[in-house]
C-alpha cells in the first residue's frame, strides 16, 4: 500500500520509527517530514498528506502530532479526506469500517509506540464495509464538502 506518513515536532522520532516499520513490512511510504525537532505548523504536513491522498496519490495517510487532533482538525479541511484521530486499534478497525476513514493521526504525547503500530496495522488491513448505511452517511459527508467548496 502506498502510505505517506507525517508530523510536527512532537511526533518526529516516532514517526521514523513507524515509518520503518512500514517499510519493513512492504509498504511503500513516503515521508513528508518534518525531519528534525524545530518547532513546526502540523496544518503545513497535514494539507500535504490530505492533497496526496485526496489526489490518489496516496491510499492512506498516517499523521503524528502532539495529541492527533490538530493534524485530524486540519486534515479534515481537504475535500475528500476523512481523517479519524484515534488513541487504540478498536476505533481505527470502525473508522475503516463505518468512516471508510483515510488518514488516521496519532498523539505521540498520549499514545505509546507499541500501540500506534498496532492502530496502524489495523488501519490499513481494515476494509470499509460498505454497508447502505454507511454509504449514505458518507455521500452525506460529501454533500458538506461540496457545500463548504462552493461557500454554500
Ligand atoms: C505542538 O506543541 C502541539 O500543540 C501539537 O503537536 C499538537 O498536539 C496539536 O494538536
Amino acid at each position: 500500500m502506498r502510505i505517506v506518513i507525517g508530523a510536527d515536532h512532537a511526533g518526529v522520532g516516532y514517526k521514523r520509527d513507524l515509518a520503518e516499520g512500514l517499510r519493513r513490512t512492504g509498504h511503500e511510504v513516503r515521508d513528508i517530514g518534518t525531519h528534525d525537532a524545530a518547532p513546526c505548523d502540523y496544518p503545513d504536513f497535514a494539507a500535504e498528506a490530505g492533497r496526496l491522498v485526496a489526489h490518489g496519490e496516496a491510499d492512506r495517510g498516517v499523521l503524528i502530532c502532539g495529541t492527533g487532533v490538530g493534524m485530524a482538525v486540519s486534515a479534515n479541511k481537504i475535500p475528500g479526506v476523512r481523517a479519524a484521530s484515534v488513541s487504540e486499534p478498536v476505533t481505527a478497525a470502525l473508522a475503516r469500517a463505518h468512516n471508510d476513514a483515510n488518514i488516521v493521526c496519532i498523539g505521540a504525547r498520549i499514545v505509546g509506540p507499541e500501540v500506534a503500530a498496532a492502530i496502524i496495522h489495523t488501519f490499513i488491513t481494515t476494509p470499509f464495509s460498505q454497508g447502505e448505511r454507511h454509504e449514505r452517511r458518507l455521500a452525506k459527508i460529501e454533500t458538506l464538502d461540496r457545500a463548504r467548496t462552493s461557500g454554500a
